[in-house]
């Protein structure tokens, strides 16, 4: 046999026997929808609280599997982790440039933001590293992470292509970096910023477009020198190197990626209102809400505030029965890029033709998105064309879906819940060929949308 094998004949590639769920449509959804914490911000509490020097408190931790493994690993390199009660968590950080060689493999599981930002966090540490995931994570390149992670020393040696295991070796006497990021990549910013930390001086970072900027706020929250400029290059991002950082309290706000799911379903399925309180709203996060409401979808925020150093509102979404389909501006990608797959599926239930482009970065997710949702949504009889960096779906209107298509899902969580939501509005039920994706991120989402009226059953 050559190099590699196929990754779907790979017997430990998956995370257990495939796990078919049926939705099927029905009763309006209705009542409050208390969705897990944010992955995104929960990933960087642990991995800051680990890089600091003393305890950091966290409330509302997605306790979801990429963010346990991803607490299982700041464990590996030295840091006390402690679960306290329900999203609650203790981290005893080893202070930054004190991270310890683990003894055994890194796995990030599914998780490429995982995977990436600790790559970050331990590249200018003299110790060595090996990470691998499972067969979605080991498809996925990492490249845009090591690429830069040279320039400040670091060693990686990895399967063709930038592919998982991969063994880093940090660099003993790190350089500062400048890097202008070439694609618009939160967890490429992010792994350089935490590599930065550990460097003597200052590390800059620009980026053209901006993506989600937890990471800068969440380095400023923990006492770390950062500033950030708007220039014409883009954002400019200045670390200064070796802080020492202060742990933190942290209220991590409910994921507005998570929320998009019972947030559409109520938009589609008839009769629905319900309320999802709580939900983060940066700006680099929200640009599905945005654009869902210039679809002509019955979307509110109510009781605007500000938790945590994040904008939080309450979300209320009603059935929607006048949705059109929109051009979804490219420049608006960044903000949105999670929520394509379950766009997708709300634009099948508008009138009219939705176009979503400058989307390559979906062909790189946890699978290639596009191909996923474009397979599934003919699977439920619905017309979707797409090109390498877009897609487009016809709407056939509100009811008008025909459903009863099996979907793939891909090891990609988001794949089976806009599957699954599709479902629920549909004709017929739909099928995902394993749900136990889901649990990466969002693990409570059959009780809480079963709790809202739907009906998903296994099998
Ligand atoms: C994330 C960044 C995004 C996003 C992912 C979470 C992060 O990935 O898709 O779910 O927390 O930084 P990219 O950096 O690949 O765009």
């Amino acid at each position: 046999m050559g190099r590699g094998t196929d990754e779907n004949e790979d017997p430990m590639s998956g995370h257990g026997e495939p796990a078919p769920l049926t939705a099927h449509p029905g009763n309006a959804l209705s009542g409050v929808a208390e969705v897990p914490g944010d992955k995104s911000i929960s990933h960087r509490a642990l991995i800051l609280g680990a890089m600091a020097v003393g305890e950091t408190r966290i409330t509302g931790l997605l306790e979801g599997q990429d963010v346990l493994d991803t607490a299982k690993a700041m464990e590996a390199f030295g840091a006390e982790v402690e679960h306290l009660g329900p999203g609650e968590w203790a981290v005893h950080g080893v202070g930054v440039g004190g991270f310890a060689e683990p003894l055994n493999l890194i796995d990030c599981g599914n998780s490429g933001t995982g995977v990436r930002l600790i790559m970050g966090a331990m590249a200018t540490s003299p110790i060595t590293v090996t990470f691998t995931g499972d067969a979605s994570l080991r498809k996925r390149p990492m490249g845009r992470v090591t690429e830069p992670l040279s320039l400040f020393g670091t060693q990686a040696y990895g399967r063709a292509g930038g592919r998982l295991p991969m063994t880093l070796v940090g660099a003993d006497d790190p350089v500062p970096v400048r890097y202008a990021v070439p694609v618009p990549s939160a967890q490429v910013k992010s792994a350089v910023l935490l590599a930065g930390l550990n460097a003597p001086g200052q590390t800059v970072v620009i980026e053209r477009e901006a993506t989600r900027d937890h990471t800068e706020r969440m380095l400023a929250g923990f006492g770390a020198e950062i500033t950030v400029e708007d220039h014409e290059q883009g954002r400019v991002i200045t670390l200064t190197g070796q802080p020492e950082l202060q742990p933190q309290a942290i209220a991590v706000p409910r994921d507005p990626s998570s929320a998009a799911f019972p947030v559409c379903a109520a938009l589609i399925v008839p009769g629905s209102d319900v309320l999802v309180p709580g939900i983060g709203l940066n700006p680099t996060r929200a640009g599905l809400f945005t654009t869902l409401r210039e679809m002509g979808a019955d979307l509110t925020y109510e009781n605007e505030r500000t938790e945590g150093g994040e904008p939080v509102a309450d979300l209320r979404a009603r059935f929607s029965d006048a949705m059109k389909g929109i051009e979804v501006p490219p420049e608006r990608a960044a903000s949105m890029i999670d929520e394509y797959p379950i766009l997708s599926v709300v634009a099948a239930f508008a009138e009219g033709r939705t176009m979503m482009a400058g989307v390559k970065e979906l062909r790189v997710k946890e699978s290639d998105r596009i191909d996923a949702m474009v397979q599934g949504l003919r699977a439920c009889g619905v017309e979707v064309d797409e090109g390498e960096d877009w897609f487009a779906v016809t709407g056939r209107g509100p009811g008008s879906v025909p459903g009863g298509g099996v979907c793939e899902t891909r090891l990609d969580h988001r794949i089976a819940m806009s599957f699954l939501i599709c479902g629920m509005a549909a004709k017929s039920p739909v099928t995902v060929d394993d749900g136990g994706p889901i649990a990466t991120s969002f693990p409570i989402f059959r009780d809480l949308m079963g709790q809202l009226g739907a009906r998903v059953t296994e099998g």
